[in-house]
């Protein structure tokens, strides 16, 4: 059985204040805190990346789930590990070799997840699947917060679901009270959320909610 984790994304946060909303979203419930790495390349935006990670390391004991929007991501590797993230999520799309990325990850002691965006199937990840810690299977277009959610597709998280129930299935994208329903029937079980949880009058009782229709 694979269990709830909320990982709210602090790219929503105050950047200015990260230490502090990172403490908060622990303080409010969250399981992980959730790291938008882009490149401006990979994707059309700039955000973080591993002297941020490292500086964010001295004041957090939360679980640091790296999203790597970036092309290339294998010139990350080091730098991430030495900085302190837990887990290193590389987009499919951004690497000619995942095998050789993934046992890369493995050496330098992170967790290791693949994100696949929407126009990508999900067959992609069968075969890499049982080596990861997580796949992430986006919800949007990589590259900013505050999109809407795209309801289909679900149909890869269901997919992925059935052929392995043991792997956490993360998405990331729009997610909110309104869908997470459907994320959750689907077999989502990891949980990204911006705008949704910091914009929220009360981002306790979204992560909460999240969690309770996902334990469901
Ligand atoms: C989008 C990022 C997401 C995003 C989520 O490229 O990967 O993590 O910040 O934000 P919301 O929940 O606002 O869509
Ligand atoms: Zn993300």
């Amino acid at each position: 059985m694979v269990t709830a984790k909320i990982a709210p994304s602090l790219l929503s946060g105050d950047f200015a204040h990260l230490a502090e909303e990172c403490e908060r979203m622990l303080d409010l419930g969250a399981d992980y805190l959730h790291m938008d790495v882009m490149d401006g390349h990979f994707v059309p935006n700039l955000t973080l990346g591993a002297p941020i990670i490292k500086s964010l390391r001295a004041h957090t004991k939360g679980f640091l789930d790296c999203h790597l929007m970036v092309s290339k991501p294998e010139q990350w590797v080091d730098d991430f590990a030495s900085a302190g993230a837990d887990l290193f999520c590389f987009h499919y799309e951004a690497t000619e070799d995942p095998t050789a990325l993934i046992e890369m990850i493995r050496a330098k002691g992170m967790k290791v997840g693949i994100a696949i965006k929407p126009n990508t199937p999900a067959d992609v990840v069968y075969k890499f699947a049982p080596a990861l810690d997580q796949v992430l299977v986006m919800t949007v277009e990589p590259g900013f917060g505050g999109q809407s959610f795209m309801p289909e597709c679900m149909d890869k998280v269901r997919d992925l679901r059935s052929r392995f129930p043991e792997l956490d299935i993360e998405v990331d994208g729009g997610l909110a009270p309104e869908n997470i329903e459907i994320a959750a029937k689907a077999g989502a079980n990891v949980i990204v959320a911006g705008s949704s949880i910091f914009n929220a009058s009360s981002p306790e009782s979204v992560i909460s909610l999240f969690r309770k229709t996902i334990q469901n």
